[in-house]
């Protein structure tokens, strides 16, 4: 069965055709990062004036990739939740239209779900039960799947998601936007020399980054840490300070997960959202993880639509489909 699947929830107007929930037939994302790069981060009205222009010519771009018409496809799935209304919308709207044109059945997808289904694509599929740990600009929850669909939400953020920790470091350290790859690449130039502190919050599987985040602030305003202009008192250099904060964000995910892990029979962990992309995490949970870990590759791990179309086919294998009347959740959650 082929699955069209459409992703409008922030900044990437997304659409993929996905065959039987693992084989990718096409993927496009129009990324609008070079727009909102010049505000620092994403500004809603713009993101979703960019998705009405661009999202036609993407789903026309997926459905020639995978070398299809609409005659051939089996089902609509949309992301619908959560993530900014406005963007939501075009695609929620732009799903149900084909929907009803084409007389496909169509489901509302959560994008934090979408984003454990981008394991499933282009891969061996993953073992019940497991341990997911969700890293993204808006959430970071640690989620026990026992089969397809059933969750069990263990932990998550009390404060910043680790994706937004990870741009507000950046800020603070001027490195741009999107800050995680910025972190990352600045970081692979410097040592881990600070030693920022860490919320282990014991006994809960929930984090918290806005701590070390705070931390960093400080230090900078009190020129530990030399942003710019010359070095004095031996101030941390950048890349210094971004391999630090990076150090101390991922080893916290990494020994929670690792431990909820052993106190849990899961066979597999598996890593998701656009955090799941930095090498460091991928590195260190390896290492600490008494079972195997996955995770997609990076293209992957930020929003697409092929994990949309992959999650999508497996709802509708359990015959959960959505009628027209399907709206836009701003603010869903794992549950
Ligand atoms: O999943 P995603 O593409 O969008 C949301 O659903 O939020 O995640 C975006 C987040 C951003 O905060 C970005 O800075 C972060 O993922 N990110 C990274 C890396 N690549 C993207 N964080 C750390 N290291 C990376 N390599
Ligand atoms: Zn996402």
């Amino acid at each position: 069965m082929l699955v069209l699947g459409i992703e409008t929830s922030c900044d990437e107007t997304a659409a993929a055709v996905v065959e039987n929930g693992r084989i990718i037939r096409s993927n496009v994302v129009n990324s609008q990062i070079e727009i909102h790069a010049r505000y620092g981060g994403v500004v809603p009205e713009v993101a979703s004036r960019q998705h009405i222009l661009s999202i036609v010519p993407v789903i026309e771009k997926a459905l020639d990739g995978a070398g299809i018409s609409s005659k051939d496809l089996g089902a609509v799935a949309v992301t619908h939740g959560p993530g900014l209304a406005g963007s939501l919308l075009v695609g929620v709207n732009s799903a149900k239209a084909l929907a009803l044109a084409w007389h496909l059945p169509l489901t509302g997808i959560n994008h934090l779900e979408g984003h454990i289904y981008a394991n499933w694509l282009d891969s061996e599929p993953p073992e019940f039960p497991l341990l997911c740990l969700i890293v993204s600009g808006g959430h970071s929850d640690l989620v026990l799947m026992r089969g397809h669909g059933d969750y069990t939400v263990l932990g998550r953020t009390r404060d910043d998601a680790a994706g937004e920790a990870f741009d507000k470091a950046a800020r603070i350290l001027g490195l741009g936007f999107p800050g995680g790859p910025a972190i990352q690449k600045a970081a692979a130039g410097g040592r881990p020399s600070l030693r920022l502190a860490r919320a282990w919050l014991e006994g809960s599987d929930d984090f918290s980054f806005s701590g070390v985040k705070a931390e960093l602030h400080r230090l900078v305003e009190k020129s530990k840490v030399a942003v710019s202009g010359a070095r004095e008192n031996g101030a941390v250099v950048v890349a210094d300070a971004a391999a630090s904060f990076q150090e101390a964000v991922t080893s916290v995910l990494a020994a929670k997960t690792a431990a909820a892990a052993r106190e849990r029979t899961v066979k597999q962990i598996l890593l998701a959202g656009g955090v799941a992309a930095n090498r460091r995490l991928r590195e260190r949970l390896s290492e600490v993880s008494p079972v195997p870990v996955r995770y997609p590759p990076p293209a992957l791990c930020t929003d697409n639509a092929a994990m949309t179309a992959a999650c999508g086919y497996f709802r509708f294998r359990q015959g959960k489909t959505d009628g027209l009347d399907l709206d836009v959740l701003p603010a869903l959650r794992m549950t």
